[in-house]
């Protein structure tokens, strides 16, 4: 199965992030993923939108802003005019999911919905033909480098259901601990958006790692 892939900054040496990006971009990723963390939401603070701006100077590959924060509609705005190209929220804080997406439409970014690994993913039934992307959680958010969650695989297969139930248009993306051991299980699934942190920038060669993992993909 083919995929594309989104490196994670969030696995990246940030003392060097240009040089970092410039590594993946080398194979021409699809896109970036910027995981942006409150505190709150998720156990972890990392980035705003002056370090998405700051990205967006450094590369023309598309930003993927994965918002792990409390109340994300009072910053959309910011992110979009950052330079976000989409824009992800959770259904488990965001309480008028159908108003925000039409604003990160309206906006002109992509939208898509996120859900934690306890998450049903009925939680999406009313929502999903407005979506560009459904996120399925492979670990609990907030910190690179955990451990896959198999429970995923049957929630992507049911998010395709649903998808397809509804006549939808939106990508399957898969976000925590992917590897070339499990991707091609993700991807058979109905995951055509492949996250990976860890499994790209905790190695020597991000470029060939991102190379294997488009391999490993479609080796079944
Ligand atoms: C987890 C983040 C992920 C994370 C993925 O909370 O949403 O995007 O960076 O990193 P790996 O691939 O290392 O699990
Ligand atoms: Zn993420």
């Amino acid at each position: 199965m083919s995929v594309s892939i989104a490196p994670s900054i969030l696995a990246a040496d940030f003392t060097r992030l240009g040089a970092e990006i410039a590594r993946v971009e080398a194979v021409a990723v699809e896109y970036i993923h910027v995981d942006v963390m409150d505190g709150h939401f998720v156990p972890n603070i990392t980035f705003g939108p002056p370090v998405v701006r700051a990205l967006r100077q450094i590369t023309n590959v598309p930003l993927d802003v994965h918002l792990m924060i409390a109340d994300p509609d009072r910053y959309l705005e910011a992110f979009v005019e950052a330079g976000a190209a989409s824009l992800t929220v959770h259904a488990e804080v965001t309480p008028h999911l159908h108003r925000t997406v039409q604003r990160i439409h309206a906006l002109g970014a992509r939208a898509g919905v996120a859900i934690n690994p306890a998450t049903p993913v009925h939680v999406l039934e009313e929502i999903v033909d407005d979506l560009d992307l459904v996120l399925v959680m492979s670990v609990n958010p907030g910190f690179t480098g955990q451990a896959f969650l198999p429970m995923a695989v049957r929630k992507i297969e049911a998010t395709r259901a649903l998808i397809a139930a509804r006549g939808g248009r939106a990508t399957i993306e898969v976000d925590g601990g992917i590897d070339a051991s499990n991707i091609a299980q993700v991807a058979h699934a109905g995951a055509r958006l492949i996250v990976a942190g860890a499994s790209v920038f905790h190695t020597p060669d991000p470029a060939a790692a991102v190379a294997a993992l488009r391999q490993a993909a479609v080796d079944r």
